[in-house]
């Protein structure tokens, strides 16, 4: 039986989470400059996300971009900026085709214009579909997120629009980026590493993690359906003893 034949159909997660890692040393292996790991990941990302719309799964969030990666060299970034460009306009008919509506989150305003505008676009024209939301993670860092939710709150407190104490869990997470969406049940790391790297930590605060050596551009359908698999076959006790669970 294929990996997809043994998925649970009722027990499918909502939301997954993905760190794409791993496209630097991709290239490196074939002697390649990392932009071409990065290129290469396009395919991945376009298998991943045509393989959820079909399977029904409601959210998907890739971490393409992180705060942090703005550190990296010049030439890396700006090669990462514009194959953003090239990328976003050649898959929004593969976005159409599989009724998949865009969404960013992160610090837009640091993208350049021509990733902004082209972003802005794709998020129009797909705004229509209702199948799969497929969230780009953009100059995004978890910190800086719940640091603007923060700012938010306190300025909302001041102007007497609620009280403090009704400040609550929902409450929080409507102030997040992420508003609206269910918290991932599955976060699936490539590339080996086993972190988070400020990506989502409020949101992920009860996920399933997985890690798998692959590294992102050669992650494929069934590496995801082996995911699912493997998240299908966890206990998730949210602090209940697995006895309780069972009930
Ligand atoms: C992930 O691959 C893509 C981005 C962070 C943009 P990396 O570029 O981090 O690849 P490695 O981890 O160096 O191999
Ligand atoms: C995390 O990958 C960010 C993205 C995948 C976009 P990194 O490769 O930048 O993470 P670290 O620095 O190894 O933790
Ligand atoms: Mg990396």
């Amino acid at each position: 039986m294929s990996v997809k034949d043994q998925l649970i159909k009722d027990k499918l997660p909502k939301h997954i989470a993905i760190i794409m890692d791993g496209n630097g040393r991709w290239a490196k292996k074939r002697g390649n400059a990392r932009v071409f790991g990065h290129k290469h990941g396009v395919t991945a990302v376009r298998e991943v996300t045509e393989a959820s719309a079909e399977l029904g799964i409601e959210y998907l969030t890739l971490y393409a971009f992180s705060t942090e990666n703005w550190s990296r060299p010049k030439t890396e970034v700006d090669a990462l900026m514009s194959l953003l460009v090239t990328t976003i306009s050649s898959e929004t008919k593969t976005l159409m085709d599989n009724n998949v509506r865009l969404n960013a989150i992160g610090c837009k305003s640091n993208l350049p214009g021509s990733v902004q505008k082209r972003l802005d676009e794709c998020i129009n024209q797909t705004s229509g579909n209702n199948g799969l939301t497929l969230t780009l993670a953009l100059s995004y860092s978890s910190r800086w997120e719940i640091l603007e939710a923060v700012k938010a709150i306190a300025s909302d407190v001041e102007s007497k629009k609620f009280n403090i104490e009704q400040l609550d869990d929902a409450m929080f997470g409507s102030y997040l980026s992420t508003q609206g969406m269910p918290d991932p049940e599955l976060l699936i790391r490539t590339s080996g590493e086993q972190r988070i790297s400020n990506f989502l930590l409020w949101q992920l605060a009860y996920s399933e993690l997985y890690f798998c050596d692959i590294l992102w551009p050669d992650f494929r359908r069934d590496d995801l359906y082996r995911a699912i698999l493997d998240y299908q076959g966890r206990e998730r006790r949210f602090g209940k003893t697995g006895d309780q669970i069972k009930k």
